[in-house]
């Protein structure tokens, strides 16, 4: 692997970030092991005993609720032999037990049973062989984040300027809270960076959703959802912002010339749902209107969640050239039945719709890559731009065409990737947990 600094440049990127195996080892350890990574949300285990499997980076973690409501990390590996002791994708269990040999954990992570455990020497001790745990948890707004790093800011330092945000967009929900619901699965055949520089990516809806921009105005007219792209983008006053810690916003609402439901594309359902809520809302059904249509930003919290729409989203490295995108539908708790069913049907319009698009793309850029001798990728639009703004914060402001959110997240990979964080694991009741909003 060539020395990292070297390929990251002012403007552009090496190739053998996308390509290189070794890169993307490093990667797996020093990026989803060293910052806080984003692995379910509450919700998803809302009883006690609940439990859903999830990974960080390449590792497989159960996290579980216990029977008094704690949340732990149990990395899905026995401490026998290695093998997975889950296999299902969520579900509710005090027990997990081992299908090799029997060995059978609690859902703190402690070793209950071992069979047959005459011939064991006698310094033998269950203790000493519960699940690894993943040491630091925290969660902030129901987001449940994980992270290996001793070292690290707490979850709210981390988040920085993108915490306020997550809020703005938790709190369209009337009880401020969200319930994540059924799921989407897409597989590329590119690296996971392809999905990352493409979340903070406001210059291709242009040209990479064209199709589905002309078809939406054919039948639809203009001023819909997506609209705002179709030509000059950037005199719209849409503009990105580089939150720094890799984090990266894209805010369309600049771009529309009306509310977000009369934006919205025509759904099935539409018409019955939008007269059921007129009905029993009178005057204010415009406003509950209003919380159906996604929210018209793109967050990405680094190195795996994107907030787009109503969804969120992880980015879920397989191999160098392999990434499974899952697309978890947001419902506003709280809100009308009729909200959360419009919720579910516009998600399955943008960006459900348009991500065959980029995944189509991801796919012709990892094609592309695999041209050793054409060695970088071009990333400087907007590079010392004077439309690019700093705030006190730090934060970057920039018109929604520019690069200037890109450059930022690997900023933050470099740092990570070269930093000597000092990853652990845990032993059951030993993990940390921090509440951060
Ligand atoms: S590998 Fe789990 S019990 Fe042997
Ligand atoms: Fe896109």
């Amino acid at each position: 692997m060539d020395a990292l600094d070297a390929l990251i440049q002012p403007g552009r990127v090496h190739r053998s970030l996308y390509t290189d195996a070794e890169v993307f080892v490093a990667e797996m350890e020093k990026v989803f092991g060293g910052a806080w990574v984003y692995l379910a949300h509450e919700s998803q285990l809302p009883e006690p005993n609940d439990f859903i499997a999830t990974r960080l980076g390449l590792r497989p973690v159960i996290l579980t609720r216990d029977a008094d409501g704690g949340l732990h990390g149990l990395f899905n590996r026995c401490a026998h032999r290695a093998s997975t002791v889950c296999q299902a994708e969520c579900g509710s269990a005090r027990r997990f037990q081992c299908s090799y040999h029997g060995w059978t954990y609690s859902n703190r992570g402690e070793l209950v049973n071992v069979p047959f455990v005459e011939g064991y020497p006698a310094t033998f001790d269950r203790a000493d062989h519960g699940l690894a745990l993943v040491p630091r948890l925290a969660v902030y707004r129901g987001l449940v984040f994980g992270t290996l790093n001793a070292d690290a800011p707490t979850l709210a330092e981390w988040l920085g300027p993108a915490g306020p945000l997550i809020d703005e967009f938790v709190d369209r929900s009337p009880s401020r809270r969200l319930q994540v619901r059924n799921r989407q699965r897409m597989v590329y055949r590119g690296n996971w960076k392809l999905a990352w520089d493409n979340a903070g990516d406001g210059l291709h809806p242009t040209f990479a959703h064209r199709s589905f921009l002309v078809l939406n105005e054919r039948q639809h007219g203009g001023a819909r959802s997506l609209s705002q792209f179709k030509a000059s983008p950037d005199d719209t006053g849409m503009y990105g912002l580089d939150l720094g810690n890799g984090h990266m916003f894209v805010d369309q609402r600049p771009g529309l010339q009306q509310s977000f439901w009369e934006t919205q594309r025509p759904v099935p359902g539409r018409e019955w749902y939008e007269a059921r809520i007129s009905e029993r809302f009178g005057d204010d059904s415009a406003d509950v209107l209003e919380m159906a249509p996604g929210s018209m930003v793109n967050l990405s919290i680094f190195p795996n969640l994107l907030i787009k729409g109503n969804t969120l989203e992880t980015v879920d490295p397989v191999s160098v050239t392999e990434t499974r995108l899952h697309t978890w539908v947001a419902a506003a708790e709280g809100a009308p039945d009729e909200v959360n069913v419009l919720r579910m049907r516009i998600a399955e319009d943008f960006p459900s719709l348009g991500n065959p698009d980029d995944l189509e793309i991801f796919e012709r850029c990892q094609d592309g890559l695999a041209i050793g001798e054409v060695e970088w990728v071009d990333m400087s639009k907007g590079l010392d731009h004077e439309a690019e703004e700093v705030s006190a914060d730090g934060v970057r402001r920039a018109p929604v065409t520019h690069e200037g959110p890109m450059r930022g997240y690997l900023r933050a990979w470099l740092e990570l990737m070269s930093a000597d964080a000092k990853l652990t694991t845990a032993r059951p009741g030993e993990a940390s947990f921090e509440k951060a909003a």
